[in-house]
C-alpha cells in the first residue's frame, strides 16, 4: 500500500517494496537521503555524517555544503560543483538557481500534466514540493507519486515564473538522483537503425557517463533510459535502480561520479537543443521521470516497469485485451502494388486465419518510391482506382479488418503541400535544408501543421474505414528552425514539436476510440514511454531476421512488456540479413510480442500455407498469457549460443516457454533448461510432449529441450499447471 510519512522535517514514500527518503534540511535545501527496499524507517543523522554534515541544524549551504549534499533538484553555481538539473537566466544574466523549500503537502490525487503524456495516478500517494528562488521569484513545483502495485516513484517538475522579469529556463530537466556510493554498472541501451537497443553494461568510473539524443526523437541510437545495477547483480537477482523518461524527443541521460565518489544520475530534455522563454506568472511543465528499484535483479526491474506501464500508462481501452493478428504489406509488396494484388494478399492471409490486412506505404499522391509525395494523402488511383474506400471494403468484405500506413509528420519537396506552404517544415532561413529519405520535417509545434495533419489522418481513417493506423516517422531533425518563433525563441522549437505531436495523437486518439494506432519510426526509433501512452504497441525493429530479433527484443523488453513490440515472421532470405531460418524460429521469435506477419502468403508452399494457419490459432490461443504474462529472460542472447524466455501468468498457471538456438553444433548433449517464475508447489503439463514435472523441479533441475537440428534451431512449450 503506497503511503508518505512524514516525520519533523523527514519524508518518507513508500509502499510495500521500496523507499524514498527525502529531508528539508535547515533554511530549506531538499536533500534526498534514500532510494531502494522499503525500509520501516530512518534515522538521518547516519547520511549526514557521510556528507560531513554533523547534524541537521548544524547545516549551511556555506562553505561549499553543497557540494556533498545529496539533493532532490539541485543547481550548479552555488557551491555545488556537479552537474545540476536546472539552469534559469535572470534579468541580471546570472544562471545560478537557489531553491528552498515553502511548503510541503501530501494530494488528495495525483496531478495531470498537461500537454504530455505521464503515468496515470489510479492507485498512488502524491507528494508535492514547492520551491522558490528567492533570487528571481522562479518557483519550481516537485511532484512525487508512489504505486500501490509497483515498485516504481514517479516524478515531475513544474516551473512557474513567480517573478517580475522574464526568465529562461535553459536546462529544466526532470530527475536528480543522488545515490551515496559509486558501486554500481551503469545499463544503457544504445543501438542504431535496425539494432535498436543493444544493451550496453559498464563500471561507473570518475566524471560523466550516459547516452543523449539530440535527434528529435528518443531515437534508435538511444533511449531515455539509464540503469545502475551492483556489479553483482544479474538477471534475476541483486540491487538495480531503473530510471526513465517519459517523453519521445531529446533527452540527456547520465551518472556523474564525483570526487568523493558519490554518484548523480540526472535526467531530462537534453539542454543543447534547448531555451524556454518564461515570462512573470508563466509556467513550464518537465516531462515526467520514472524510477523502479528491484533487488531481484535486472529481471525483477523489467517487470516493475512492465507493471507501471501496463497498470497506469498504456492507452486503458487497450489493457489486456487481444490484438488483431495482422499481415502487413511493406516487405510483400514495398511500392510495387495495385488494388488486385493487396486483394489477394488479403485474401490469402484472411484464408490463413490473420484478422487484420495493413496497407503500408505507396498508397498516395504519386509515391511510387521514396522520394515523393508524403504529405500529399490523396489516393493514387493509378494503383488503387476503386480507391480507399473500394479497397477498404473489398477486404472486409474477405471478413477481415482494413488497417493502413501514414507518415503524418512529414512532407516531401515533391508534393503540393510543400510547395503551398514551404514554411511549414522544420528550416533555417537561408540554409541549405538537409534532406534525408528525400523528406523534410515539419514543424508540429504550429497549430496550423497540427490541424492539418488532425485533418489528413481523420479523412484517411474515415475514407478507408481502417480500423488500424501505422503511424510512421522516418527521419530525424536537422535545420532545427521553426518560422513561427522569433530569433531568441528558436530553441524552444524541438519541445514545441512534441508538445505539438502529442496534442495531435490526444485528439485522434480520442475522436477514434476504436482505431488500434501503432508507432513506428523507420523501425522501432521512437520507441519509448512517451508514444506509449497513446499506442499500445510500437513497430519494434525494420531488422525482421529471427535471430536479430531475438536480441532486439531482449533489450526493448528491459523496459517495455511484450505487449507493446510489434512482431513480425517474415520471408526469407530475409530481407535485412539474406539469412534463411526456419518457419517455426521466425514464428516462435514472432510470438515474443503482438504477433503478426510481413511476408506474401501467395508466395508460400500449400505446406507452409497449412503451417500459417496452426501458427495463427496458436498465437491467438496464446495470446493474452503472452502479451500481458510476467516476463522471465532465462537466457539472454547476448553472450551464448542459446536465448530461452518464459511469459508466466500472473496466478502461475500457465506458462509459454521459447527457447533458440542460433548455431547448430554436432555431437551435442540437448540443452537443460532451469525455468523460472513458475510455482515450485504446483505440478505442471507440458502441453506438447504430456510429461509433467513439479514447478520445483523445472526450476531447479530444469527441462531437457531436444532442438530440431539446424541452424536458428526453436522450441515452443507450453505448461499447464494440473488441477
Ligand atoms: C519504415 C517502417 O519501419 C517500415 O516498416 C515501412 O513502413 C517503411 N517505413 C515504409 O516507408
Amino acid at each position: 500500500m503506497a503511503e508518505i510519512l512524514r516525520n519533523g522535517n523527514l519524508y518518507h514514500i513508500r509502499n510495500d517494496v521500496i523507499s524514498y527518503v527525502l529531508m528539508e534540511m535547515p533554511g530549506g535545501v531538499l536533500a534526498h537521503l534514500y532510494f531502494g527496499a522499503r525500509l520501516e524507517g530512518l534515522n538521518a543523522a547516519n547520511l549526514l555524517r557521510h556528507a560531513n554534515i554533523p547534524s541537521d541544524d548544524g547545516f549551511s549551504v556555506q562553505e561549499c555544503a553543497l557540494d556533498r549534499l545529496p539533493q532532490e533538484y539541485p543547481s550548479f553555481g552555488l557551491g555545488d560543483m556537479r552537474d545540476g538539473a536546472l539552469t534559469v537566466e535572470g534579468p541580471d544574466g546570472s544562471w545560478a538557481v537557489d531553491l528552498r523549500v515553502e511548503k510541503a503537502e501530501t494530494l488528495d490525487a495525483k496531478p495531470v500534466l498537461e500537454g504530455l503524456p505521464a503515468t496515470r495516478g489510479e492507485g498512488c500517494a502524491a507528494l508535492r514540493f514547492t520551491m522558490r528562488d528567492a533570487h528571481t521569484g522562479l518557483v519550481a513545483l516537485l511532484d512525487y507519486a508512489i504505486y500501490d502495485d509497483c515498485p516504481a516513484v514517479a516524478r515531475s517538475v513544474k516551473l512557474v515564473n513567480g517573478g517580475e522579469a522574464t526568465l529562461k529556463l535553459t536546462r529544466a530537466y526532470s530527475l536528480c538522483l543522488d545515490l551515496p556510493d559509486d558501486g554500481w554498472d551503469i545499463i544503457t541501451l544504445p543501438g542504431a537503425w535496425a539494432r535498436e537497443r543493444t544493451v550496453c553494461r559498464r563500471p561507473l568510473a570518475a566524471g560523466h557517463q550516459g547516452i543523449s539524443s539530440r535527434r528529435g526523437a528518443s531515437s534508435a541510437q538511444a533511449s531515455p533510459f539509464l540503469a545502475l545495477a551492483r556489479p553483482e547483480t544479474n538477471q534475476d537477482r541483486g540491487e538495480i535502480i531503473g530510471a526513465t523518461l517519459i517523453y519521445s524527443g531529446n533527452f540527456m541521460a547520465s551518472a556523474e561520479v564525483s570526487q568523493f565518489g558519490v554518484t548523480r544520475v540526472l535526467l531530462g530534455i537534453d539542454d543543447r537543443d534547448f531555451g524556454w522563454q518564461l515570462l512573470p506568472g508563466a509556467e513550464f511543465q518537465a516531462p515526467e521521470a520514472a524510477l523502479v528499484y528491484s533487488d531481484e535483479g535486472i529481471g525483477g526491474m523489467s517487470r516493475g516497469f512492465h507493471a507501471l506501464w501496463e497498470n497506469h500508462l498504456l492507452p486503458k481501452r487497450w489493457m489486456n485485451r487481444k490484438r488483431p493478428v495482422l499481415l502487413n504489406s511493406w516487405e510483400a509488396a514495398y511500392f510495387d502494388f495495385d488494388h488486385d494484388k493487396l486483394l489477394a494478399i488479403a485474401k490469402a492471409a484472411a484464408d490463413a486465419g490473420v484478422e487484420l490486412f495493413v496497407m503500408d506505404d505507396g498508397w498516395f499522391g504519386h509515391r511510387d518510391d521514396d522520394y515523393t509525395s508524403l504529405g500529399d494523402w490523396t489516393v493514387d488511383r493509378k494503383k488503387l482506382p476503386l480507391g480507399l474506400e473500394g479497397l477498404g471494403k473489398d477486404v472486409r468484405s474477405l471478413g477481415i479488418q482494413f488497417g493502413i500506413w501514414m507518415e503524418p509528420e512529414m512532407v516531401s519537396p515533391d508534393s503540393d503541400l510543400f510547395r503551398a506552404h514551404p514554411d511549414w517544415c522544420l528550416h533555417i532561413p537561408g540554409r541549405e535544408a538537409i534532406q534525408s529519405r528525400h523528406q523534410l520535417v515539419l514543424d508540429m509545434g504550429r497549430q496550423e501543421v497540427q490541424d492539418f495533419v488532425v485533418e489528413a489522418v481523420s479523412k484517411t481513417l474515415k475514407a478507408s474505414g481502417a480500423t488500424y493506423l501505422k503511424w510512421d516517422m522516418n527521419r530525424n531533425f536537422t535545420n532545427i528552425g521553426s518560422a513561427a518563433l522569433p530569433a531568441d525563441r528558436q530553441k524552444e522549437t524541438a519541445h514545441r514539436y512534441m508538445l505539438g505531436l502529442y496534442a495531435v495523437m490526444e485528439r485522434l486518439v480520442a475522436a477514434f476510440p476504436d482505431v488500434l494506432f501503432e508507432g513506428c519510426a523507420s523501425g522501432g526509433g521512437r520507441f519509448d514511454a512517451g508514444m506509449l501512452y497513446y499506442v499500445p504497441q510500437i513497430w519494434c525493429s525494420d531488422d525482421t531476421d529471427a535471430l536479430c530479433r531475438v536480441e532486439i527484443q531482449c533489450g526493448t523488453t528491459i523496459l517495455f512488456p511484450p505487449s507493446t513490440m510489434g512482431c513480425h515472421v517474415s520471408a526469407v532470405p530475409n530481407h535485412q540479413t539474406a539469412r534463411v531460418t526456419p518457419l517455426e524460429t521466425r514464428f516462435a521469435v514472432a510470438l515474443g510480442g503482438s504477433f503478426g506477419y510481413e511476408l506474401d502468403p501467395c508466395k508460400l508452399t500449400d505446406e507452409e500455407r497449412a503451417a500459417l494457419r496452426n501458427e495463427v490459432d496458436f498465437a491467438n490461443r496464446t495470446q493474452l498469457l503472452r502479451l500481458y504474462g510476467r516476463l522471465y529472460w532465462i537466457q539472454t542472447p547476448f553472450n551464448g549460443n542459446d536465448a530461452a524466455w518464459m511469459s508466466v501468468s500472473e496466478d502461475r498457471k500457465e506458462a509459454l516457454f521459447t527457447l533458440v538456438r542460433a548455431m547448430a553444433r554436432p555431437n551435442a548433449m540437448p540443452p537443460m533448461v532451469r525455468l523460472a517464475g513458475l510455482d515450485a508447489g504446483r505440478r505442471y503439463r507440458v502441453a506438447e510432449t504430456g510429461e509433467v514435472f513439479g514447478g520445483d523441479e523445472l526450476m531447479r533441475v530444469g527441462l531437457c529441450c531436444p532442438l530440431p537440428y539446424g541452424d536458428a534451431a526453436s522450441l515452443v512449450y507450453t505448461l499447464v499447471a494440473e488441477a
